[in-house]
């Protein structure tokens, strides 16, 4: 092999570090491109007055007894009931309020459970409760990119089959 002036090699040197950065930089944009956001998927679009109110309700009327919400779950928590962490982007608001003042929940939304597990009527609260609350689940959205995952998860929970399963056969 020729040997290379010292000028040569630094010319080579800084053409090797350029091309190895420019492929870097690719690879770097590429990933981002196709995985753009991978934190926690869920979040709230409620006014901070909304979100007390709705809290309080949530608290005294013991939707965690059965639910899970931030993923925070109850200890006590037994029952299969959906999550409720970007519900909002499954239902709208109107649904909400209409299976809240159902005095049968189970008229709108089946249920597979036993009876004490099922989801309660909350027709006896006021009106301005029920909206707070349907109000405050429209609010709790999911990004598009775990959508599909809480679909499938939400299915599983109200039926307790496979998402997979359902959707081969057709
Ligand atoms: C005794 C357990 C229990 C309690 C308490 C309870 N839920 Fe439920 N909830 C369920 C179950 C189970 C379902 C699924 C439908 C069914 O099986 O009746 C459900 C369904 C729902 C749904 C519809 C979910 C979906 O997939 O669309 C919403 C919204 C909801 N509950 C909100 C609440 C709120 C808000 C509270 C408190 C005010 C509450 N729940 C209290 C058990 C409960």
């Amino acid at each position: 092999m020729a040997k290379l002036k010292r000028g040569e090699v630094l010319i080579l040197a800084t053409i090797g570090v350029v091309v190895v950065g420019l492929m870097a930089r690719n690879v770097i944009r590429l990933r981002s491109e196709r995985e753009p956001d991978r934190g926690i998927p869920f979040y709230s679009t409620a006014a901070p007055t909304l979100t007390r109110q709705a809290g309080d309700l949530y608290r005294s009327e013991n939707c965690r007894q059965c639910h899970s919400l931030w993923t925070v779950r109850s200890a006590f928590e037994s029952v299969p009931a959906p999550a409720l962490d970007g519900i909002g982007s499954l239902r709208s608001e109107e649904w909400f309020y209409r299976y809240f003042s159902a005095p049968n929940p189970q008229s709108i939304l089946p249920s597979r459970l036993k009876l004490e597990y099922r989801m309660p009527s909350l027709a006896g609260l006021p009106d301005t409760e029920r909206r707070a609350l349907a109000q405050y689940m429209a609010s709790l959205k999911v990004k598009d990119w775990y959508l599909e995952s809480t679909r499938i998860a939400e299915y599983e929970k109200l039926t307790g089959k496979a998402y997979s399963d359902s959707h081969a056969e057709k």
